[in-house]
Parts: C-alpha cells; structure tokens; sequence
C-alpha cells in the first residue's frame, strides 16, 4: 500500500497527535527487527548502548533489560519521540540507567568511544549525508565497537513503490557498505544467512581500531 506523503514525514519527524498515533504503530511495525539488531549485538549486562533513532523507545527497554549494569542511550531529533521514549522508559530514566537526547546523526551529543554497541533500525533514510553520520557514530563508538543498522535498500521495489522518494531515500547495500567502510568500519555480515530476510537488510559492522 502507498503511504501519503504526510504519513511519511511523520515517520521522519512525528509531532502533534498524528505523530502520537504514528508512535503507536511504529512501537509495533518494527519490533521484529529492532529484535533482530539487538539480538545481533549480543548485549552484555555491563555494556553501553546507543539506540540512534530511537522512535517511541520500545528498543531502549529491551536494551534495559538485557544491559541492567550499563547505561542506554537514545537519540532522537523529534521531540514528541524523545518525550515518549522517556515516558516508556521513565523508571530506567530515574535510575540514570537509560537517558533520551533530542539530537540527530549528524551532531550526537555524546563523548568520543562512550559506546561498545549502537544500533540504528530504519532511520538511515532520513539522514542528510551518509557518510557524515557513520562518520559520527564511529567517532562516539568505541575501537572495536559493534554496529547494527537495520534498513530496506532500493533494491527492495514494493518498498520503493511504497514510500514517497522526496521523504524516503533508500541506499543500495554496496554505498552503505563503501560508506562504512571510509568511515572506519569493516562490515561483518554484508549478507543475511539463508533463513533471515533478505530485506530489511540487517548490516553489522566493527569500528576499526585506530
Ligand atoms: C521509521 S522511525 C524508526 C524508529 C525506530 N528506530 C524503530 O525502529 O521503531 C525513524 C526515526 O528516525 C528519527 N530520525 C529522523 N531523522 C533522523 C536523523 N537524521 N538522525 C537520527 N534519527 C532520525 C525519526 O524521528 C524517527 O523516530
């Protein structure tokens, strides 16, 4: 089905009561594969995570849970995202166990290596410049720190047919794959094995150490 313009720039910048509604089915929409990403990074109870666009926080939670002795983090430029993962995750906010930042790719608001693992499941369309924001994540992820972004590429028709071009970019595998590759990664899995979807493509790559 084709998504109206209006849907789609909510999904890129949720605001209003549309935006709260479009939170609603975005908690559930991407659930499978905000499951795979983390279940891909292997969480460790001590680790630091970093959940870049982090929607309405329902990753943040489960990151939480797997992560108790280490610190969540979410980035987000909505506002009306940023205040609805806080609220979700409100008692792990209070405990300092997981903060929301209203804050994009491009400018992270966070430390240099403040992260062992990040992840990033279906916001890559949005970003204005690529390489810029892989070239931030790997600045605040750690030498050896692992990322996983989750993403349909314009290989995938019915989803090119289905979202509006002027919101949604989709890359092909092999720029995402050059991009982290000049932005000092090397790419773990470029290939989904035989019983995981082809799309959405779940990309997991290492930050080099310098
Ligand atoms: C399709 S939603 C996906 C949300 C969440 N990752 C999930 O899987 O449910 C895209 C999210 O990316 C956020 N976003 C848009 N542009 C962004 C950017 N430049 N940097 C980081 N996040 C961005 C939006 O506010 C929105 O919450």
């Amino acid at each position: 089905m084709r998504r109206p313009r209006f849907i789609a720039e909510q999904a890129r910048h949720a605001e209003g009561p549309l935006g709260r509604f479009i939170a609603f089915i975005m908690a559930r929409e991407t659930w499978a594969e905000n499951l795979r990403a983390i279940d891909a990074l292997s969480i460790e109870p001590t680790d630091h995570v970093l959940d870049i666009g982090c929607g309405p926080g329902r990753g943040l939670a489960e990151l939480a849970r797997r992560a108790p002795r280490g610190r969540i983090a979410g980035a987000d430029p909505s506002e009306l995202m940023v205040n609805t993962a806080v609220q979700r995750n409100r008692s792990h906010v209070r405990a300092r166990l997981v903060d929301v930042a209203q804050a994009g790719v491009d400018r992270l608001p966070f430390a240099d290596a403040a992260f062992d693992k990040i992840l990033c499941v279906h916001v890559v369309y949005f970003w204005s410049d690529l390489g810029a924001g892989l070239h931030e994540i790997a600045r605040v992820l750690k030498p050896g720190g692992r990322l996983a972004l989750v993403f349909r590429t314009a290989a995938d028709e019915a989803a090119v047919r289905a979202f509006p071009s002027a919101i949604y970019r989709f890359p092909s595998l092999e720029g995402v794959v050059a991009a982290l590759d000049t932005a000092g990664f090397s790419v773990d899995l470029a290939k989904p094995d035989a019983s995981a979807p082809v799309e959405p493509v779940l990309l997991l790559a290492s930050r080099c150490a310098v």
